[in-house]
């Protein structure tokens, strides 16, 4: 099969695109320096030329409000119009964990925007709901300072490994679109505080976590359980104390390139 991976050069993207390949589809990673840009759709119509399956795992540069909205909601349009053109069948997108009730922050706005289009395009599809990439963890204590410490709501979540994201995702692609939401998630349940406590002490990063009830997530207000997916959500396998002796947990991770707190 065809699978063309929007972002397939990104931390998802690449694990996703190799994933695609072992299993023998033809996987092609696009993104800008690969010369398809969703934003203006440069390479869109060549790339797409017989491609059964389009998964977005694309993410903004910038996390700024009407940044990050315009990124989605232009990318998107972009790629429903290319697609129906081009006769693809199945638009996978990856999303997040609780996204419906994160309207006060600007990002989620963004991707409540995408979701959308995607529901009301002709193309059949899947959304893909993921909780947290541990690889975020840092990033997160980075949109999350409050002066030189870190502030976090002491809430549930349920992060994962992003090598089982890309696998989680890979299957949904390769499947019978659902026209709806699948929800994957951690093996464990942990306070967010708590996990990106442990997550910088392992980096040797210095910085005090906070346990702040009034903090927010991206901007937005988080209840206890807003973060945690659902019963029917399928569960990576990897545990967070696993992952940490992974080489991938030696690097500090993605940290948004804006402040979207
Ligand atoms: N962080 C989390 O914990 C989390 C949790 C659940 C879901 N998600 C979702 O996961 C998705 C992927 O995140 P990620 O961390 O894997 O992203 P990432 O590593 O930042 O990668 C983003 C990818 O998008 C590409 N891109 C940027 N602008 C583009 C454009 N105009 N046209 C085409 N491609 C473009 C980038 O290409 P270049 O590198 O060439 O710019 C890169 O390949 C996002 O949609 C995010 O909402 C994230």
């Amino acid at each position: 099969m065809k699978i063309i991976v929007i972002g397939g050069t990104g931390l998802i993207g690449s694990r996703l695109v190799n994933k695609l390949r072992e299993h023998g589809h033809e996987a092609i990673a696009a993104a800008p320096n690969t010369g398809v840009n969703t934003l203006t759709g440069e390479g869109l119509a060549e790339t797409l030329k017989g491609a059964s399956v389009v998964v977005d795992v694309s993410n903004s540069p910038s996390w700024e409000d009407a940044a990050v909205l315009n990124f989605f909601t232009t990318s998107t349009r972009n790629l429903l119009t290319y697609e129906a053109a081009a006769g693809v069948g199945h638009h996978v997108a990856l999303s997040v964990v609780g996204t419906n009730l994160l309207s006060e922050s600007g990002y989620f706005r963004a991707k409540i925007a995408q979701e959308r289009l995607i529901r009301e395009s002709s193309i059949p599809y899947s959304i893909v709901r993921a909780t947290q990439f541990f690889e975020f963890l840092k990033g997160l204590a980075d949109i999350s300072m409050v002066g030189d410490k870190v502030h976090l709501p002491p809430v549930l979540f349920q992060p994962m490994a992003a090598d089982n994201v890309a696998g989680a995702v890979g299957k949904v692609a390769v499947g019978q679109p659902v026209n709806g939401l699948v929800e994957i998630g951690g093996p464990e349940q942990f306070r967010v505080d708590e996990l990106v406590r442990r997550r910088l002490a392992s980096l040797n990063d210095p910085r005090e976590v906070i346990p702040d009830s009034n903090a927010r997530y991206s901007g937005a207000k988080l209840s206890e359980r807003t973060l945690v997916p659902g019963n029917n959500a399928r569960l990576g396998e990897t545990r967070f104390e696993t992952w940490l002796t992974q080489p991938t947990a030696q690097i500090p991770g993605a940290h948004p390139k804006t402040n979207a707190a």
